[in-house]
């Protein structure tokens, strides 16, 4: 997944085509460059490996002109290592025409060997160096009919920005699975992957849709299918701000983000849990609707996908509905069963990532109504969606989701106990206390995040371990492959989360006293259970840190250390065990020298699959 950005128009393209890309960064950041026509019409292209900030460098040091016509491009490697030879933009080999792409070309072996035995040179490793040499070579003169020869031959995902030497003031974009808009200013035209990207410049904006061809000059801008046909285009203003994030003193955004749950929370509770009442604005499906599902699918990736395992559990035990929860990635290829009696949900902080978008046309396309649970508003699948719960979260930056996470798990409360409302399932004495409890946790959030330094000590001393094991049962078994997947894909020491009684059919030839086990076990119907699975582990000298409820004196013999969180229902529990588990991958990765915010090989929207 790559950011893109493009401009024609009278301002000089740079200064907006850096700060523009500067905004996509969450995309990826392995390597960026920009491409532009300065006023003789030459083609300059500019790329270097890291973040955007050494691109600028490498430009400070070689100054470039002034220019009207240009595309910038913040990579995330699919084929090709991190280099600047495989940095966006690529050219032709007579360097006349740039591309930056945002996609997979999964057909361009095939095509760089065709192109290759006309005589074309490739320097890169990417599949998307075809893109200009494809145009080049079907290029005479026409770029346009030269980009839809280019598109026809693509298989996979594209969305382009193309600008040529023959042709200044011209920008090309098309897009396939990948998203794109188009910014219409006054005296000047965008393109780029999201609109955030542009909001500083314009408010109005095409949605691009699959199929679709814009060409943008800096007072026109025209939309036609892939086949030529002309196409209406329909410009929307958007409403929304992005208030552009920033650190307010915390060393990283994942820190300050962790601090914001309460507030989150607090504001989330305020908004749809009002005067002991259900708001669910946007949720667009009738009670009757609701009483009549028989089944609640949810698909999701990453911890997306962990709250929604999360909300199996709870949508169970409070609405008495059976849950199936699938990663994207395995739905959208599984030939899934789907009736009109199923409840669709899709997860995604985001509303990007490629293989949820996917799996949700996938649903669509066999009859379901598709619900997204989403934080980006505007987003691919915000739009896509027949009924969207925004979590409001705010801009999450650290690509290690918190905030989000946190907000998707109240969500699934808060659906689960309108589910449970319309079919009865609880009686008004259980609703009420759920709901007194429920507008408690920002507090509790509070109280925990008074134990920040005391967590700090505990993920420092176990910070050399090289491997983490972490196990819970029943509602906090996906608590446990969370509080794995934040630790490992920030301070990249290898880390599994397991459902605990599962530990004895494998996971336990791993204890021994070089390991670590976060043990999840607040009070619960099952802490007998855990606590000996904890007993279990120290008979092998394995290190145990255990989140349990506070005041628990029992849980002290068989750990090493204890974080401590307040007591609340079972069921409530991962909303607070959430907290301690940020932390101690937070720390841990701080005390590692890790890039805590934009951790390596990882991006904040997973657009390609
Ligand atoms: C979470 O910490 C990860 N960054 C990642 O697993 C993420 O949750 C996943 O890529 C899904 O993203 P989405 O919620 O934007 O769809």
């Amino acid at each position: 997944m790559c950011g893109i950005v493009g401009y024609v128009g009278n301002k000089d393209a740079l200064p907006i085509l850096l700060e523009s890309l500067k905004k996509l960064e969450y995309r990826g950041y392995d390597s960026s460059g920009v491409g532009f026509l300065d006023h003789d019409a030459q083609l300059i292209v500019r790329k270097s490996k890291g973040k955007i900030r050494n691109l600028e460098e490498l430009i400070r040091t070689q100054p470039l002109p002034f220019a009207h016509t240009g595309i910038s491009h913040t990579r995330w490697a699919t084929h090709g290592f991190p280099s600047d030879i495989n940095a966006h933009p690529h050219t032709d080999s007579k360097h006349s025409i740039a591309v930056v792409h945002n996609g997979i070309i999964e057909n361009y072996q095939e095509l760089r060997s065709e192109l290759s035995k006309k005589g074309c040179k490739f320097l890169s490793a990417t599949d998307s160096e075809v893109i200009p040499q494809l145009i080049a070579s079907f290029y005479k003169g026409d770029l346009l009919a030269a980009v839809r020869k280019t598109i026809a031959k693509l298989k996979g995902t594209f969305a382009l920005g193309v600008i040529s030497r023959g042709h200044p003031g011209v920008l090309i974009a098309a897009r396939v699975g990948s998203p794109l808009i188009v910014g219409i200013g006054d005296q000047e035209n965008f393109i780029a992957s999201d609109v955030p990207a542009i909001l500083d410049f314009t408010r109005r904006v095409i949605y691009l849709k699959d199929g679709q061809i814009a060409v943008l000059t800096k007072d026109r801008v025209e939309l036609s299918a892939f086949d030529g046909k002309k196409v209406a285009s329909s410009i929307d203003t958007v409403s929304f701000n992005v208030t552009a994030a920033r650190k307010e003193g915390y060393p990283y955004f994942m820190l300050k983000e962790i601090h914001e749950q309460p507030n989150v929370l607090e504001q989330m509770l305020s908004l749809r849990l009002k005067n002991k009442r259900l708001i669910l604005e946007g949720l667009g499906l009738s009670d009757d609707v609701l009483k009549r599902t028989r089944k609640v699918m949810v698909v999701a990736c990453g911890t997306a996908y962990h709250a929604g395992l999360v909300g199996k559990y709870i949508i169970e035990n409070l609405a008495r509905i059976p849950v199936e929860v699938d990663t994207s990635s395995e739905f959208r290829y599984r030939n899934p069963i789907i009736d009109k009696h199923t409840l669709f949900l899709a997860v995604s902080q985001s509303g990007e990532t490629a293989d949820t978008l996917a799996a949700a046309r996938e649903a669509r396309a066999k009859g379901a109504k598709v619900i997204a649970i989403c934080n980006v508003v505007g987003s691919s699948l915000a739009r896509e969606a027949d009924g969207i719960l925004y979590t409001y979260a705010g801009q999450e930056i650290g690509v290690a989701s918190t905030k989000a996470y946190t907000a998707q798990l109240m969500m699934f409360y808060l659906l689960a106990l309108k589910l449970a409302h319309v079919r009865k399932s609880l009686s008004p004495k259980e609703t009420k206390d759920l709901y007194r409890w429920l507008l408690l946790i920002p507090s509790l959030y509070r109280e925990i995040l008074k134990d920040m330094h005391n967590i700090q000590n505990i993920a420092e001393a176990n910070s050399h371990f090289g491997c983490f094991l972490f196990l819970g049962r029943h509602v906090n078994f996906p608590s446990a492959m969370e509080g794995a997947l934040k630790l490992k894909e920030i301070s990249y020491i290898p880390a599994e989360g397991y459902a605990a009684g599962e530990m004895k059919h494998g996971p336990i030839a791993l204890i021994d006293e070089y390991r670590a086990v976060v043990c999840i076990n607040p009070q619960s119907h099952v802490y007998e259970k855990m606590s000996s699975n904890m007993q279990e582990i120290r008979a092998r000298k394995g290190n145990i840190i255990a989140i349990a409820t506070r005041g628990d004196s029992e849980v002290k013999s068989s750990a090493d250390f204890v974080i401590e969180v307040p007591a609340t229902p079972e069921l409530l529990s991962p909303l607070l065990v959430a907290l301690p588990l940020q932390m101690l991958a937070y720390f841990i990765a701080v005390k590692r020298g890790c890039d805590v915010d934009q951790p390596r090989n990882l991006a904040k929207s997973v657009t390609v699959e």
